[in-house]
């Protein structure tokens, strides 16, 4: 069966795909949020790739501007050194965590400072001021620049954009970095901006898939119909020399963000003639920009109104994601002093956690917390107890049962019944539909950049094979020869299906999927092999598998924390008991607790830590709170936000319960799915259906996105909770 899910990023006839990050200021070392636009630009590519698709990717350092001048003077450096000093942290960060090209990652690390950028981007200047808008007027006028500019931003900054100062005569303060703005009165080059609204509205209009999510679109969208202002695209070199040089007037530096955009086509090749031969500004142009929210404006608006100036033509796509927040919900930054250390992370956690952990926990587009705690757990449970150990335990039975060979998975008909008996499903083919229809979902979600989605999906499998596992008992098969032939056939469906897990997984997680596939015993890669061409089956009967090893080692939790604490500085991100990590939390919870009535002293202290107030022992026994296993799921007529669920608790019958979690979670993939019922809840009505109990979820973020709650470990149905 072929996957059937088609955006204008699946165009199968698109031979080339070019994949960039922002280059990021070489003023400061990066942290956390800097390597997540690289795991992520990365994990796009290598799905690219993986289709046969010619890709290429993009990353690397702006170097330029007065940020960089002044890290550098505060360094004792020049800014060449300066930006050394960075690029060769970058070149380490990235090799550590396996994002470089040798690994399979990037294949350009851009440095604006290297001369085809200034011949590329002298270029692009010049046909932009040779250009009419599309209102008749020159594109480039000079004029006189009057207002506020944030170094740390790079931006010039109106009245909604800063602080106004507390006393009188200081300098504003800018909203995002919270340091002071510096006052600017200077002759400068303008980007008549002013002319492009209409042809920038027009674009979005007409390609919807021009900024992606759709909520920047939109946010886009409302910024240009607002009114746009020209642009300052230059300062003088009496203010700015670290820069390059307005053409034919060397009196003026251009403004980073005019030169640092450009680096997206001067990198393969634009205005260079030596650079074009060794990558191609033909063959991989036009690029989809992977960006932070925080500069989609300069990609989605100023970026376009360049290109159309200069007559280049516009990007494929802008996707922006959202930014990982403290505890407190602060954007992470080294001016707020709120970063996660790559250091510390590169010390405390394998590679394909950090990367799993990044692509699942932040919802694409939203903002996260980080918490080490939240990492640890999503470690320990998807990945050690999950997956890692849904390979391990697979290969192990067959090294122990089936003489380290892939055994048949075909049941003969005379051994049917029999197999029937021990209640395993002698039809393959229904996991086989399963693993296609979870593919399919997967590479849609992943086509949509929600990759938290395409993991969950890619979990229900996990669940679902080890369900399977469970319930056909294969260490009482092997004790019975008749049952040889029923054995065999689980353990082929679980290794073929941890063969497509491995190619699904392996954008997200390129080191576990390699070893898991070679430990299934598989030539060629897990990397090259199409997840749209995968069929049912290939895994040959007879091969040997590899050696089996543990592929995600367990965290020790309390030890790795304390670590962790030892080692933050102060004002860093410090691993407290509280800060779990909530994927679609936006903004900072500000909240004051609710005002109380007749408070205990232990009711102020759970108040002033936002939990609900403090209960005894009793209380909480009256809740009978019971392990449940979903055998059927279905969505409520006309009202789109409940399913309809029946669940084993084990008792003579199956609970019915209703739940409003139909906007999160697809009816099909609770089949099977271990949960807690609230079971003493109060029978009551709803839409004509009567609910026998309670599902128990999480509640994310302001939303209240549900999250249900449920085991890694096996637990019979009816194990009441204490
Ligand atoms: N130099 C400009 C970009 C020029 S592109 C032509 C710049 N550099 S930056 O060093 O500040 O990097 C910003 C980008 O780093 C963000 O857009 C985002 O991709 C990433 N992140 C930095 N902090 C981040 C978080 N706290 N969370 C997620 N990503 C973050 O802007």
């Amino acid at each position: 069966m072929e996957a059937c899910h088609y955006s204008p990023f699946t165009n199968h006839q698109m031979k080339t795909f070019y994949v960039t990050t922002p280059i990021y200021y070489a003023n400061s070392l990066p942290h956390l949020g800097h390597l997540y636009t690289m795991i992520v630009a990365d994990t796009i590519a290598r799905a690219k790739r993986q289709r046969g698709v010619d890709t290429l990717f993009l990353t690397g350092t702006d170097e330029h501007g007065i940020n960089i001048e002044r890290a550098a003077q505060k360094a004792g450096r020049t800014p060449k050194e300066q930006a050394d000093y960075v690029v060769n942290y970058y070149k380490k960060m990235t090799a550590e965590f396996s994002l470089n090209g040798e690994h399979g990652g990037y294949d350009i690390f851009m440095r604006t400072t290297e001369p085809f950028h200034y011949q590329g981007v002298s270029e692009f200047w010049r046909r932009v001021a040779k250009a009419k808008t599309p209102k008749g007027n020159t594109s480039i006028y000079k004029g006189h620049y009057e207002g506020w500019f944030c170094a740390a931003c790079a931006a010039y900054k109106t009245e909604d954009e800063y602080q106004k100062p507390k006393t009188e005569g200081a300098a504003p303060t800018c909203l995002i970095h919270d340091t002071a703005l510096d006052r600017i009165s200077e002759d400068s080059y303008f980007f008549r901006l002013s002319d492009y609204d209409q042809a920038l509205l027009s674009l979005y209009e007409n390609r919807p898939d021009f900024v992606r999510p759709e909520s920047r679109n939109n946010e886009v969208m409302s910024f240009v119909r607002g009114g746009l202002q020209d642009l300052s695209i230059s300062r003088p070199r009496t203010s700015v020399s670290w820069g390059v040089p307005v053409p034919d007037d060397p009196d003026h530096t251009m403004y980073v963000w005019f030169e640092a955009l450009t680096n997206y086509i001067t990198a393969i090749g634009f205005g260079n003639e030596e650079r074009d031969r060794a990558f191609g500004f033909e063959k991989y142009w036009p690029a989809l920009h992977l960006v932070g929210k925080d500069i989609l404006r300069f990609h989605a608006v100023y970026w376009p109104a360049f290109l159309l100036a200069a007559g280049v033509e516009l990007p494929r796509a802008i996707v922006a994601h959202g930014m990982w927040v403290d505890p407190s919900g602060r954007k992470m930054s080294k001016t707020l002093g709120n970063i996660v250390e790559l250091d510390v992370l590169s010390r405390h956690f394998p590679v394909d956690a950090i990367r799993y952990f990044c692509l699942r926990e932040m919802v694409f587009g939203q903002d996260g917390r980080f918490g080490y705690e939240g990492l640890i757990d999503r470690a320990n449970s998807d990945l050690a107890s999950g997956l890692g150990n849904l390979s391990s335990r697979t290969l192990t039975m067959i090294s122990r049962y089936c003489g380290g060979r892939i055994p048949s998975g075909h049941i003969p008909e005379e051994k049917l019944l029999l197999a029937k008996r021990t209640g395993v499903d002698t039809d393959e083919t229904t996991i086989a539909g399963f693993i296609e229809h979870a593919r399919d979902q997967f590479l849609q979600h992943f086509e949509n950049f929600a990759f938290s989605r395409a993991l969950e999906v890619a979990w229900s499998v996990v669940a679902r094979v080890d369900k399977m596992i469970t319930d056909a008992k294969p260490w009482d098969l092997a004790k019975d020869e008749n049952q040889k032939q029923t054995l065999n056939a689980i353990l082929y469906r679980a290794a073929e299906s941890l063969r497509w897990l491995c190619v699904l997984l392996y954008p997200v997680m390129p080191g576990a999927s390699g070893a898991i596939w070679s430990q299934l015993g598989l030539s060629a890669s897990s990397a090259a092999t199409d997840p749209a061409q995968l069929k049912w089956g290939a895994l040959a009967e007879g091969e040997p598998i590899g050696d089996v090893k543990p592929i995600f080692p367990r965290i020790d939790k309390a030890k790795t924390m304390a670590e962790i604490n030892q080692g933050t500085e102060p004002g860093g991100i410090r691993a407290t008991q509280q800060d779990g990590v909530t994927g679609a939390a936006t903004q900072p919870d500000t909240k004051p607790p609710p005002p109380m009535e007749h408070a205990t002293e232990p009711d102020a202290i759970a108040a002033a830590e936002g939990i609900a107030s403090i209960i005894e022992i009793g209380d909480f026994a009256k809740v009978d709170l019971r392990v449940g296993e979903v055998l059927s799921a279905e969505r409520v007529p006309k009202a789109d936000k409940l399913l309809l669920l029946k669940i084993d608790i084990g008792e003579e019958k199956p609970r019915q319960v209703l739940a409003g979690i139909a906007q999160y979670y697809e009816p099909e993939k609770l089949i099977s799915r271990k949960v807690v019922v609230v079971a003493n809840l109060k029978p009551r009505k709803l839409r004509g259906f009567e609910s026998q109990g309670m599902v128990v979820a999480a509640s994310i973020g302001e939303e209240g996105r549900p999250v249900i709650a449920t085991f890694t470990e096996d637990v019979p149905n009816g194990t009441r909770l204490k």
